[in-house]
């Protein structure tokens, strides 16, 4: 794999080496697609080296629209398994599932102590779930980033490597530790998100943000055919209408994809459409055999552990374990601060 994306940028700009716990979280969305991975794994993956990294399938958070046992529990493993074929490395970094550290709903309910209602009415995500699930408002989806505000808490992580998609939720999350703090005391940093320099990835539709829920994602585990279907249905710039119009690499996701894809040339891919001397269909072709290099040995190590589907239920247990102590220590240092029984 090309590490051009291995850089982290931010505000912040966490240096590695310089300290600071590392913390992310995806819901259990079955095998990640090309979103996930150049908004957030990308950065999983190059802050385990250099920073305590943590990173948590959210399968609590999938309750609030998922409500099929068997399709969390397979769409978990998925998640999972694919992580680590992409380079998440069980001895560099913690990787388990949320609902194996029961803590994390704790301090959940003691930030929700300290989070105003109106916060979270406001939050742009939690009134577009309201719209997309209007018969299932359930009190949990209410909670979303108040839990995850405690998944990043509990650990006190500094950064948050995260797509754009979850900027809102970030601030949330500094709001509610801070409004903590304020209370009882300081006990959590702020968290910082993290982004790539890819941090909103756009669908095959060219227009929204790639999601499973839209149908408009690249598989990266899918078999090639269905990979080369994908990016070829990948809608351009609209307003290139035969060859001889001179296409518009800034506004084309085909484009932007080569400039992470294609790092060495892209600047001749995006010429060569500039000057109308290369159609749509060829860059898309040559996006496929670009994503297929890049993705190579991913896709090895994909099949190779999906014939091993225990290692991944071994290394998420490990993770969960290796969490205990801390979430118990800063569960006990809350019940303190606050008031409460004596953590035993
Ligand atoms: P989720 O599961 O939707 O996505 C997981 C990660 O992938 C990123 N991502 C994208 N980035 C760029 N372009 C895209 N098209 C794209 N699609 C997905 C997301 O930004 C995210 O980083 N609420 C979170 C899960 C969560 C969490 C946390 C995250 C729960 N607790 C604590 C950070 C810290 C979510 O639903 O991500």
């Amino acid at each position: 794999m090309t590490d051009t994306m291995t850089q982290p940028t931010t505000s912040a700009s966490p240096q590695p080496g310089s300290g600071g716990r590392v913390f992310s979280g995806v819901q259990p969305s079955g095998l990640p697609h090309v979103g996930n991975h150049l908004g957030a794994f990308s950065n999983y993956i190059a802050m385990q080296d250099g920073f305590e990294s943590i990173y948590c399938i959210v399968d609590y958070h999938a309750l609030t629209s998922t409500h099929d046992a068997e399709v969390i529990r397979t769409a978990t493993t998925e998640m999972a398994l694919g992580l680590l074929a992409l380079g998440l490395d069980p001895e560099k970094a913690v990787l388990f599932r949320q609902s194996d550290r029961l803590e994390h709903i704790e301090l959940m309910w003691l930030l929700a102590s300290v989070t105003p209602m109106g916060w979270v009415e406001r939050t742009p995500s939690f009134k577009e779930k309201r719209r997309n699930q209007p018969d299932d408002v359930n009190l949990a989806l209410f909670n979303y980033p108040v839990l995850q505000a405690a998944d990043i808490a509990i650990y006190k992580a500094d950064y948050v490597p995260v797509g754009k998609d979850q900027a809102a939720h970030l601030e949330l999350a500094r709001e509610i530790v801070r409004a903590f703090n304020t209370r009882y005391g300081e006990t959590f940093p702020e968290p910082q998100a993290v982004f790539s320099d890819a941090p909103i990835v756009k669908g095959t539709d060219g227009e929204n943000k790639m999601s499973k829920s839209l149908g408009n994602v690249i598989e990266i585990f899918a078999d090639e055919e269905t990979i080369r279907r994908q990016v070829m249905s990948m809608v351009t710039d609209t307003q290139r209408q035969r060859l001889s119009d001179p296409g518009r690499p800034e506004v084309c996701n085909v484009c932007q994809m080569h400039r992470i894809f294609s790092p060495d040339d892209y600047e001749e891919i995006w010429e060569g459409e500039r000057s109308a001397t290369t159609g749509c269909v060829a860059t898309k072709s040559l996006l496929v055999e670009r994503m297929l290099g890049y993705f190579g040995e991913a896709r090895e190590r994909y099949a190779e552990l999906k014939a091993k589907p225990q290692i991944v239920e071994e290394v998420l247990a490990a993770g969960a374990d290796t969490l205990a102590p801390r979430a118990a220590e800063t569960l006990a240092e809350c019940h303190d601060r606050m008031g409460l029984a004596p953590r035993r």
